[in-house]
């Protein structure tokens, strides 16, 4: 039986974290599942984005995947903490859930010369409140300026994010959150949907501030995790291939993940259980 590592995002957006971690780690057997039918998660509240989340966790844990990647900031804020220690110890102690936010925090503050970093994320990843406190934790010298960004992932969503329409919320989000903090040196795309416009974000930066993006980052903390936890990596099955699911239309999938991955993707349409809570 395979056993997967699995890649969750509410869409497309984890395909830029998964791009980074299939790169720096391709020999294993991977499930990339967007839950496209229910998103965006970015503007929903806890309990919805917990449920949703939780539910497409249970649908790989189904599918055989010991290990779960939340490549989604919005899922990571809002639902990986419950996921991770009420949930988990009542489904399969031995599997494992994992985010992006606190392997992001761990780092950042190494990017920083100012000690100000800016964080641009969805409504729902701002008003969590996570960077700012994970952030604390590992640099409590480095002050977090938030800025939640609407407009982004509709526009790259309706493939409007090279047109003209961009540039205005680009321009007018960044231009908010340097008035606010002009001493940001570092600029997070804590929403995964954002790398897809990073030259627009730097077009519209001072030249001193530096844009980073999660992938790597991500990437880098999974290959050491699974160094770390033998347990968890002996059991990954080593297959080389990649499965993409969706719980929308397939089709339109395939259309816009290539553009967020870089190359032609084929998946195919699921339908995720809805758990009675
Ligand atoms: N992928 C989500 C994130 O990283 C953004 C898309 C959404 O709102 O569902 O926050």
């Amino acid at each position: 039986m395979m056993r997967p590592i699995g890649i969750f995002d509410s869409g497309y957006g984890g395909l830029t974290v998964f791009r980074s971690i299939a790169a720096m780690l391709p020999g294993y057997d991977y499930i990339y599942m967007g839950d496209n039918g229910r998103a965006p998660y970015g503007n929903r509240s806890f309990d919805t984005v917990h449920q949703y989340t939780l539910e497409c966790v249970q649908w790989f844990f189904d599918m055989g995947c010991p290990l779960v990647i939340l490549a989604c900031n919005t899922a990571s804020a809002k639902a990986l903490r419950t996921i991770q220690q009420k949930d988990l110890p009542g489904i399969d102690p031995m599997r494992r859930v994992l985010g992006v936010i606190r392997p992001t925090a761990e780092v950042i503050g190494n990017y920083t010369r100012t000690k100000e970093v800016g964080v641009l994320g969805t409504r729902g990843t701002v008003l969590s409140d996570s960077y700012k406190i994970e952030i604390s934790h590992f640099y409590p010298d480095v002050a977090v300026h938030q800025k939640a960004c609407p407009m982004w992932v509709p526009l790259i969503e309706n493939g409007e994010h090279t047109g003209a329409g961009a540039d205005y919320f680009v321009k007018k989000y960044l231009d908010e959150l340097m008035a606010e903090a002009p001493g940001i040196d570092t600029l997070l795309l804590a929403c995964t949907h954002y790398p897809l416009i990073a030259d627009k974000i730097k077009q519209y930066l001072p030249p001193q501030v530096q844009v980073v993006a999660q992938g790597d980052i991500v990437a880098t903390s999974l290959t050491d995790y699974l160094t770390r936890h033998p347990e968890i990596d002996e059991v990954l099955t080593r297959g080389g291939s990649t499965r993409y699911f969706t719980t929308d239309d397939a089709t339109d999938f395939n259309n816009q993940a290539s553009v967020f991955l870089g190359k032609p993707v084929t998946s195919e349409h699921v339908s995720v259980a809805t758990l009675q809570r």
